[in-house]
């Protein structure tokens, strides 16, 4: 071939380029990430997954979870609130410059600006951060997912499609243990209607020999087995339970702020 080594060289310039492009830079952005401090606080975050919920990440991955549900949920901006944290000396002057201003929804600039206009009237104020966005409104979450959110799991679920709801942050929503178990075995047993399908595979249908087994599901009438069995949860169940409950994404960052509301404040 008479252009042979030309043919050669664009090659290797290309899949060169584009293995730069899809494995180095990201392992060089990324590969050394590390745990971070939540925002005003000296704590550490994230702490990695307690063992269960360790291994409940392996049987959300072999179930294809995924495939129906993301674990990152989007931000389109933050809108600051001014809020008055006391009026001083000059309450009159205060309430003056107040009048003035706008003090909701405002980008970080003009809150910054009405802070200090406050305080040079003698009285104190301070900014309330809150994400905005369609999945901030639909509950997914307090903030955006960033890569700290990952750093313990592997392989991470982020999955692509969302035929159902966002599950970041999914253990601050429904921290209880059972109502997983109850929504994995007959969904439409805690959600009416519900479009997901049941995991009973993961659920064993036994007969009670003498008492019955502390960890029977508590199920509405329409789901129960026939009189004498009853379902009980896999190991396999109980860490995918786990690992769901361990879904939390709720502290604020230094690159994902947010001033926290005082119900899910941390002590
Ligand atoms: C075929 C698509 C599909 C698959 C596969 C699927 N889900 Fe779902 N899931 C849904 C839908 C739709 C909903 C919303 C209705 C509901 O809450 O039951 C949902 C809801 C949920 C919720 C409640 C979320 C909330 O905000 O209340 C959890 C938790 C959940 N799924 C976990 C799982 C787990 C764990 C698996 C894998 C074992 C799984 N899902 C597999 C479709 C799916």
């Amino acid at each position: 071939m008479k252009n042979g080594f030309l043919v050669f060289l664009v090659s290797l310039v290309v899949l060169g380029g584009s293995w730069c492009g899809f494995v180095l830079a990201p392992v060089l952005q990324l590969g050394g990430q590390k745990q971070t401090t939540i925002l005003n606080s000296s704590d550490l975050y994230p702490v990695g997954r307690p063992g269960m919920a360790n291994q409940g990440l392996q049987v959300y991955r072999a179930n294809g979870c995924a495939a129906c549900h993301t674990e990152q949920v989007q931000q389109d901006g933050v809108a600051c609130d001014v809020v008055l944290t006391s009026a001083g000396k000059t309450p009159l002057a205060v309430t003056n410059a107040i009048s003035s201003l706008k003090l909701t929804g405002l980008d970080k600039g003009t809150a910054d600006a009405a802070v200090d206009k406050i305080n040079a009237a003698g009285g104190k104020a301070e900014i309330h951060i809150t994400a905005t966005g369609p999945d901030i409104s639909r509950g997914w979450g307090l903030r955006h997912s960033v890569a700290e959110d990952f750093l313990y799991d592997d392989p991470v679920q982020l999955g692509s499609v969302r035929i159902g709801p966002d599950l970041a942050d999914v253990g601050t929503r429904r921290p209880d243990a059972n109502w997983q178990l109850l929504h994995l075995y007959a969904p439409q047993s805690v959600v009416n209607g519900s479009a997901m399908p049941p995991f009973r595979y993961l659920f064993r249908v036994q007969k009670i020999g003498g008492e019955p087994s502390p960890d029977a599901l508590n199920l509405p009438k329409a789901f129960t087995p026939p009189a004498g069995y009853e379902v009980v949860p896999t190991a396999q169940a109980e860490e995918l339970a786990a690992y769901l409950l361990s879904l939390q994404a709720d502290v604020p960052l230094h690159d994902a702020p947010f001033t926290q509301p005082l119900a899910v404040s941390k002590p």
